[in-house]
C-alpha cells in the first residue's frame, strides 16, 4: 500500500513538473519570437504569475511595452510603460500598422487560439514545422510563404525560426521541434489556464481515495476479526 501511494505521489509530481516546464519554456518562445507579432489580449501580464514567473520578471516584461495613456496638453495621444495589471496587447499600435507590416494580413490573437484553431495546439506545433522551400513549378501569391500544413500550401506568416534565436533557462536545447512543442504547450495553458490545476487536483483526489480505501479495508478486517459466528 505504502509503495503504491508513494509511486502515485511521484507520478503526480513528475507529471506536474513536466507539464509546467514545457509551458514555461513555451512562454520564452512567445516572448522572444511570436510576441513580436501576436497579441494575448485577454491575458494580463500578472496572469503569468500562475506559470511560476517571479513578480520582478513580470514587471520588467510589462515595462518593455507601451500602452495608451490619454492625451497631453496639446491633445496628442500619450503612452506609458505597461504594468502587470495591463493586458498583453498587440505589438502594433493598430490594425492598419499590423497589416502594413505583414503584407495585408493581421497576426491573430493567441488568447484562445489553442481552442479555436482546428486541430488545436497539436496542429499549430505541426504547422510551425511544415515550412519548406517552394517547389520550382509553384508560383506563390506575393507576401506568402510555402507551408505544407496549410490547405493551399501557403501562409501569410514567414517561418518564425532562426538558428540560435532562443536560449532556454533550463539548458534544454532549443531545436525547432522542441520550440514548436513548447509554444504549443504554452498556448494550451494560456487558453485553459486551470487545466494543469485540475489535473493536479484529480491526481490528489485519486491518491486520497486510494488511502481511504486502504484504511477502510484495514478497519473492516479489524472489526470483523473479533466477530465469532
Ligand atoms: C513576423 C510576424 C510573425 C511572427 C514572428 C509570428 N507570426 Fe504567426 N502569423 C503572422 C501573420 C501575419 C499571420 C496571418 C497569416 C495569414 O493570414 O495567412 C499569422 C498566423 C498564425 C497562425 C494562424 C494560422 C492559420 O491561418 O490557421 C498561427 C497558429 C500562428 N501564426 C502561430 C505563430 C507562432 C506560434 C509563432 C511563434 C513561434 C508565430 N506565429 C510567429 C505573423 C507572425
Amino acid at each position: 500500500m505504502k509503495t503504491i501511494v508513494s509511486a502515485l505521489f511521484l507520478a503526480a509530481s513528475l507529471g506536474a513538473a513536466h507539464a509546467d516546464t514545457a509551458a514555461q519554456r513555451g512562454f520564452i518562445v512567445y516572448r522572444q519570437v511570436c510576441g513580436t507579432c501576436h497579441s494575448l489580449k485577454q491575458v494580463r501580464y500578472a496572469d503569468l504569475a500562475d506559470l511560476g514567473l517571479p513578480v520582478g520578471d513580470i514587471k520588467a516584461y510589462a515595462a518593455q511595452h507601451q500602452v495608451p495613456d490619454g492625451v497631453d496638453e496639446d491633445g496628442d495621444p500619450k503612452t506609458r510603460p505597461a504594468t502587470p495589471e495591463d493586458t498583453i496587447d498587440s505589438p502594433y499600435p493598430n490594425d492598419a500598422m499590423a497589416r502594413l507590416a505583414n503584407h495585408g494580413d493581421i497576426p491573430p490573437d493567441f488568447s484562445r487560439r489553442a481552442l479555436t484553431q482546428r486541430g488545436g495546439s497539436a496542429w499549430i506545433a505541426h504547422m510551425l514545422q511544415s515550412y519548406a522551400s517552394v517547389p520550382p513549378d509553384l508560383k506563390l501569391p506575393a507576401g506568402s510563404f510555402y507551408n505544407t500544413a496549410m490547405s493551399h500550401k501557403h501562409i501569410g506568416m514567414p517561418s518564425p525560426w532562426h538558428p540560435g534565436q532562443v536560449t532556454y533557462r533550463d539548458g534544454t536545447p532549443a531545436s525547432v521541434p522542441r520550440m514548436a512543442q513548447d509554444i504549443a504547450a504554452f498556448l494550451d495553458w494560456i487558453a485553459r489556464p486551470h487545466l494543469a490545476t485540475r489535473h493536479r487536483v484529480g491526481v490528489a483526489v485519486l491518491v486520497y481515495l486510494a488511502i481511504m480505501t486502504g484504511l477502510m479495508f484495514a478497519l473492516k478486517t479489524r472489526v470483523w476479526r473479533r466477530r465469532k459466528f
